[in-house]
């Protein structure tokens, strides 16, 4: 058992969704991507609020903004075109340095912006682009710019009863750049230091810019001294040299696991002046051009009304029903419960418990089509969706090309990441049947395979995808 709650409800709007948290007060647990809410174990929690069937979770352009609603997946910023252009693209790299496939498609623009870490990416991208953030409460909408929203953890910005529920960007106009970069010790690593650089250019004059830093403190901040050395100037290369200096001396850090202090410090330096030389270069360059958006996922239908059965041994079962490969089944499970030991319980072993925390692909099943992480999701999340395991990809008689291709290619040895391997590549295949091998790796970098090693892996999996194609 993860967390106390000892029911879910489902709110269908964002109006009932703040009533409900004028009532409950600090029982309710608001879940959204659940992947920080499902681990939390604060004796006081009743009640989990699934805030994901509430809607806003579309991204909208118009001429002057790009609006995100806060239950947009951090995925849907990598690929949506009005994202991929705003500001060259910078949001849409931020948004790809969070965790790896399954994170993403686990985690909201909500839940990403109001839990807050240290390390978390696009909020450092938020405020270099002066987004807005509406927020709803049980008595009205207010709207808070990235410098109220952050100016605190947005935990104590939010009141008890409101919410986030969009955030958005205002489309730059004239000649501008934006650059973001993570520097972080390997690809799918926690960042060690952001760097979100905008800048409003005339000719080779630098009007504007905004240069911000995250990872090194509690929260994202402004770089002002590195901002107003550019103001009015031509962006030379020994100028922006200067602006990386500045922002390493405003720098105030600690060390931890991942780095010293004065590291940390040093790559500020280098993060800052990457980004503010490719926010030079971006402004130069006329409007980027979008990258293609992946096929729409299906979405899944809420079985309304499910009766809660209180004869559970914790006494607080409640009844759910999802497509679970797909044939349609009811099952009980407690409220804080995750989602993998509810599927082994229920007799798919397949799906594997390694980490439990998110890090290492054993436990991958499909949620409506997408990769995700059976650990970091609650049951309670799946309610009405449609689940996937491996044991519905093909049997030993009649093997998924994908499965026959792992035996032929010795792409197996103990086979303890084998499933969650298949799933994250079938659901790859299913959106883009005809993968570069690079493409396969990117799919695959959250699974971890402790023996047989990735070339043989990755080698199968394009094997399958041509299989599959003929
Ligand atoms: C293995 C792993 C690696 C990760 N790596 C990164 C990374 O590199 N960079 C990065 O940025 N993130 C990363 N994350 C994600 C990050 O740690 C959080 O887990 C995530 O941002 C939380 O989003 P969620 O949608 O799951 O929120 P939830 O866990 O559902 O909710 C988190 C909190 O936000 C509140 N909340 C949610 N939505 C709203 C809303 N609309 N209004 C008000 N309150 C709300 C909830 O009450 C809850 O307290 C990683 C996560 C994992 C598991
Ligand atoms: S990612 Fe879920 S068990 Fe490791
Ligand atoms: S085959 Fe053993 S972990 Fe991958």
């Amino acid at each position: 058992m993860t967390c106390h709650a000892r029911s879910c409800r489902y709110p269908r709007s964002a109006t009932e969704a703040t009533r409900l948290l004028a009532e409950l007060g600090d029982q309710a647990l608001v879940l959204a991507g659940g992947t920080t809410a499902a681990l939390s174990r604060d004796p006081r929690i009743t009640t989990l609020l699934d805030i994901t069937r509430m809607g806003h979770d579309t991204i909208e352009a118009t001429a002057g903004e790009v609006s995100i609603g806060c239950n947009a997946r951090i995925q849907d910023l990598v690929e949506h075109p009005a994202v991929l252009t705003l500001w060259k693209g910078m949001l849409g790299e931020a948004a790809g340095g969070v965790g790896s496939l399954p994170i993403r498609n686990a985690v909201r623009v909500g839940g990403n912006a109001v839990a807050l870490f240290r390390w978390s990416d696009p909020p450092v991208a938020y405020l270099a682009m002066g987004a807005l953030f509406d927020v709803v409460g049980a008595t009205g909408e207010r709207t808070l710019r990235a410098e109220e929203f952050f100016e605190r953890h947005p935990r104590q910005v939010l009141g008890q009863d409101e919410l986030l529920i969009r955030v958005r960007i205002p489309v730059p106009q004239g000649a501008c750049g934006g650059a973001f970069v993570k520097l972080a010790r390997t690809a799918f690593d926690l960042a060690v230091v952001d760097a979100a650089v905008t800048v409003r250019m005339e000719g080779e004059r630098c009007l504007d810019a905004r240069v911000v830093v995250g990872a090194t403190r509690s929260l994202p901040w402004r770089a002002k001294e590195a901002e107003e050395m550019r103001r009015g100037q031509k962006l030379e290369p020994r100028l922006i040299q200067r602006a990386a200096r500045a922002a390493r001396a405003a720098t105030q850090t600690a060390g931890d696991v991942r780095t010293s202090a004065e590291l940390r410090k040093r790559w500020v330096e280098v993060g800052v002046g990457r980004a503010l030389q490719r926010a030079h270069q971006a402004a130069r360059l006329g409007p980027g051009s979008a990258l293609p958006v992946l096929a729409e996922r299906p979405g899944g239908e809420l079985a309304a009304g499910l009766p809660r059965d209180p004869g559970g041994s914790d006494g607080a079962w409640i009844g759910l029903q999802a497509q679970v490969n797909g044939q349609p089944v009811c099952f009980r499970a407690g409220p804080g419960e995750e989602l993998l030991r509810v599927l082994r319980r229920e007799g798919l072993s397949s799906v594997k418990r390694g980490c439990q925390q998110g890090d290492c692909g054993a436990c991958t099943v499909l949620v409506d089509g997408r990769a995700q992480r059976a650990c970091l999701l609650l049951a309670a999340q799946v309610q009405g969706r449609s689940i996937t395991t491996v044991e519905a990809l093909g049997s030993p008689e009649k093997p998924h090309p994908l499965q026959a291709a792992f035996v032929e290619h010795g792409a197996i040895q103990c086979g303890f990441c084998t499933p969650g391997m298949l799933l994250a590549a079938e659901a790859l295949l299913c959106q883009n049947p005809a993968p570069s091998a690079d493409q396969v790796r990117g799919a695959l970098d959250g699974n971890l395979c402790r023996c047989t090693g990735y070339k043989k892996i990755v080698e199968a999996v394009m094997d399958a995808a041509e299989r599959m194609r003929t």
